[in-house]
């Protein structure tokens, strides 16, 4: 088992391909963040776990309001993908490669979001959170997407187990064994309830939480869809 860091090096070639595997699922929640930057608040952009840069590719081709982007990813090779597929962006780019919990709370940022379970690599969810609530003010918005430990669609008896577990230790954090390419990295993962009592001790005012399907992208229920949280 290996850091995220390092596991994400080791997979950078291939992950165009292994996002296609999800593509109804990302694009579900890409069109949220569309929709919500189509209402023009949004010039500056913190990406937070950017991957290979192409869901930024994607999202800008699709809204014009946001002129600045800035860039975290602590996986280098992926920095590196990631740099050439935005190349030839016009907009003002910035790069830094570490973690959100190393990078400096220093600009103002309309839009923070963490896409596709950047959450679940974190080794704190809290201080993760804290972090991004750092970099927001007061017209900021955060949108993270994460796996949800009840998801019976995803995890079957599993997700029962992790209910009853829920139960009986409701703070405990659960992790589940990533394995891409032939590497595996440990990966945390949430409840709901998990997810709404760090939002708040994390200093979050107000949230939205929604459930999409992980194979077909619609909107479902609670315990049988990926989380998706809008937060401010
Ligand atoms: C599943 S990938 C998602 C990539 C991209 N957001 C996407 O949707 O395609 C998770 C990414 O989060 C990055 N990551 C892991 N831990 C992180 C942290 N603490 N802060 C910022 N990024 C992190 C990884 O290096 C990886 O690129």
């Amino acid at each position: 088992m290996m850091f995220s860091d390092q596991f994400y090096n080791l997979i950078s070639a291939k992950y165009q391909k292994i996002a296609k595997e999800r593509s109804a699922y990302i694009s579900t929640v890409n069109q949220v963040i569309i929709d919500h930057c189509s209402q023009g608040n949004v010039a500056s952009w913190l990406d937070v776990g950017t991957g290979d840069g192409l869901r930024i590719l994607s999202i800008l081709s699709r809204t014009n309001s946001i002129s600045r982007i800035s860039v975290v990813e602590p996986s280098l090779k992926m920095l590196n993908v990631c740099k050439e597929h935005l190349r030839h962006l016009s907009h003002h780019v910035d790069y830094f490669n570490c973690s959100i919990e190393a990078f400096p709370a220093t600009e103002e940022h309309d839009l923070i979001t963490c896409l596709w379970n950047v959450i679940g690599h974190s080794s704190d969810p809290f201080i993760f959170l804290k972090s991004i609530r750092e970099n927001m003010t007061i017209n900021s918005l955060a949108i993270f997407d994460c796996n949800n430990s009840f998801n019976i669609r995803q995890y079957k008896l599993d997700a029962i187990r992790n209910m009853l577990k829920a139960l009986l230790r409701p703070k405990e954090l659960l992790s589940f064994k990533l394995s891409k390419c032939g590497y595996s990295t440990n990966v945390r993962i949430l409840n709901p309830f998990q997810i709404t009592s760090l939002l708040k001790r994390a200093g979050f005012s107000e949230w939205k939480l929604f459930y999409i399907d992980y194979t077909t992208g619609r909107p479902t229920s609670s315990c049988c869809g990926q989380m998706l949280v809008l937060a401010w």
